[in-house]
This record gives C-alpha cells, sequence and structure tokens, in this order.
C-alpha cells in the first residue's frame, strides 16, 4: 500500500503566553491556522513479520518526528509493519510553522489508514501529545483555537480566505530558548491579575475573528519583543512587510519565520519581488473542510480508516 500524505505547515494569528506552568510548559492561548505551503511525505506500507521504518527525507533532519509518530502507531496497533518514508521538505525548519510536528501528524492519520485500523482521533490526540505542542492540531487542520500547552483545541469559525506571503531568513530560533527569554515566572493559579486584560484582549479577538477583517484585528505574538531583540533583522523584516500593506504582519510561533497578510494574490507576488524569490512563500489559507478534503483524497479509499472518516 502506497499514499502520497499532504503534510501542512501552519501560523499563529495570535500567540499569547501566560504563566509557566508546574510541568515546565506555559499556558498558551493561541489561533494556528494551515496553510498551503506543504511537505509531501510518501510512505509504501507492508505488514511483515518484524517492524522496519526507513525514512528517505531531503533534509537530513536528527532525530526525526515521522519515525518516532511511526513507532507510536505500529505499538498502538500491536502490528508489525515494515514502512518505508520518502519526505520532501518545503517548510522551513525552526521557523515556527510546525514542519516537523505536521510530518508527525501526517503519519499519525496516515499509517492507521494504511493498516485499515481506525484509531479514534480522541486516542490519536493523546499519542500526537506525546511527540510535541504542536501535533495535535495537524489531525484537524483549518482556523482552532489551541489552549493549555497548545494541544488542547477547539474549531474556530472559518477566517476564509486569505492571501499571505511567508518570510523565511533562515535564523533558527530555538523554541526552548524563546520561552526561556520570556521569564515568565511558575504558578498554580490559572489566571492571575496581570494575565485577565491579556486574556481579555484575546477573546475580544477570537470572538472578532468571523465577523471583522483580519487586517483590522490588532493580533499580537508574545514572542515578538523577546525574538525581535535578539535578531533585528526580524522585526525588520515585519517593517518591510507592513509598507508593503500587509495587515497584519507578525512572527509566527517562537520564529523566525514572518508573514503578512495582503489582499490579493497580486498583492502577495508584488511583496515577494520586493524580498527576492529564495526567501519567500507565497501561501493561501486552508479552511478545515479543505484541510479534510485534500487529506480524503490523498488517502483514497483508505480514507475511510482515517480520522477523517468516509
Ligand atoms: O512540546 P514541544 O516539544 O514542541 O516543546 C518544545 C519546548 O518548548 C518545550 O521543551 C518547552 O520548553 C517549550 N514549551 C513550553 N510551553 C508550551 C510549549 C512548549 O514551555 N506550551
Amino acid at each position: 500500500m502506497r499514499v502520497t500524505a499532504p503534510s501542512f505547515a501552519k501560523l499563529n494569528l495570535d500567540l499569547r503566553v501566560l504563566h509557566k506552568r508546574a510541568d515546565g510548559y506555559h499556558e498558551l492561548r493561541t489561533i494556528f491556522q494551515t496553510i498551503s505551503l506543504r511537505d509531501s511525505l510518501r510512505i509504501d506500507f507492508t505488514r511483515a513479520k518484524r517492524s522496519k521504518i526507513e525514512l528517505d527525507s531531503s533534509v537530513e533532519i536528527a532525530d526525526n518526528l515521522v519515525v518516532r509518530a511511526a513507532k507510536i502507531v505500529l505499538d498502538h496497533l500491536r502490528i508489525n509493519a515494515e514502512v518505508r518514508f520518502v519526505l520532501d521538505k518545503r517548510i522551513p525548519m525552526g521557523a515556527g510553522m510546525g514542519g516537523g510536528s505536521s510530518n508527525a501528524a501526517a503519519t499519525l492519520i496516515a499509517l492507521p489508514a494504511l493498516a485499515g485500523r481506525n484509531i479514534p482521533v480522541a486516542q490519536l490526540a493523546g499519542l500526537a501529545e506525546t511527540l510535541g505542542s504542536d501535533v495535535p492540531f495537524f489531525l484537524h487542520g483549518g482556523t482552532a483555537l489551541g489552549l493549555g500547552r497548545g494541544t488542547e483545541l477547539y474549531p474556530l469559525p472559518d477566517v476564509g480566505k486569505h492571501h499571505a506571503l511567508v518570510v523565511s531568513t533562515g535564523i533558527h530560533v530555538s523554541t526552548g530558548e524563546a520561552y526561556k527569554a520570556l521569564g515568565r515566572n511558575v504558578t498554580n493559579a490559572l489566571t492571575s491579575e496581570a494575565e485577565s486584560p491579556i486574556l481579555r484582549e484575546f477573546q475580544a479577538i477570537a470572538w472578532l475573528l468571523d465577523s471583522a477583517h483580519l487586517e483590522d484585528l490588532t493580533v499580537k505574538n508574545d514572542f515578538e519583543p523577546v525574538v525581535f531583540q535578539i535578531h533585528p533583522a526580524l522585526a525588520a523584516v515585519v517593517r518591510k512587510l507592513r509598507k508593503l500593506g500587509a495587515r497584519p504582519a507578525m512572527m509566527t510561533g517562537s520564529g523566525s519565520a514572518v508573514f503578512g497578510v495582503f489582499e490579493s494574490g497580486l498583492a502577495v507576488r508584488r511583496a515577494a519581488e520586493a524580498f527576492g524569490a529564495s526567501l519567500t512563500f507565497p501561501v493561501g489559507f486552508v479552511s478545515r473542510l479543505q484541510y479534510r478534503n485534500l487529506w480524503r483524497r490523498a488517502l483514497g479509499p483508505a480514507a475511510e480508516f482515517s480520522c477523517f472518516g468516509k
């Protein structure tokens, strides 16, 4: 059995980092959005007496999440199989676009389908969490609200068709280091006095998301001040995107990719020219329905056994 799975990138349209929790993770409020930029993950699957997992990637990646995800699925299903992955990477790495997490989620979605053994999405989400905080989002796609570690997810109304330009400078930001640089205190209180105004601001954005124009919302990414201080070049890219007409223009995740939302595909292509093609990715937002349909098309009849159903 063979499928070529689509593995999409994400942007954070808003990202608030609240306190540090007793478990070492930070309490988040974020809005995730899948975009059309994607890796492609070809998977060959054959039931066998002994399991063998191989990964051939266009980019060398240490401790690849795809292999770990595959082991988790085979263990969970208690089956042995020879699984061969060919990963064609397009999503920049260490860029805050969830590339590695998306590849892991793609494996969690596709392998049960190839094995003809459905894993209910609640169980799949549990497996996804063990692989990373951004992995569960990619089981759903579209526009979603992320709470807690970022693993508790709820659907948000579609924000509609949007065109964006992602600029990836190649600067690598370590997620762990970025969180540390925020210097948040550990607390057990769910909402401290200081967090209440931030939560109200975030809620206002979530409520307005489907009715207001994205360009009118004062979206925020709490990582920007600390990451821009270390890498002023990134702040300059955001300023340039704004000058070219992007609203909003901001960083995604803990960086380093930044993006600008433009009013048309033409405006995106014009802005891309101003940056030089090698650093830029013109993208469109991918809604939950599109995500589901693209996945179902990729899986064919096997989709019946995936989390996307019949
Ligand atoms: O979950 P993931 O492995 O992607 O997280 C990488 C690092 O980012 C964690 O080790 C942790 O330091 C930090 N993190 C955090 N709070 C979150 C998510 C990630 O502190 N909600």
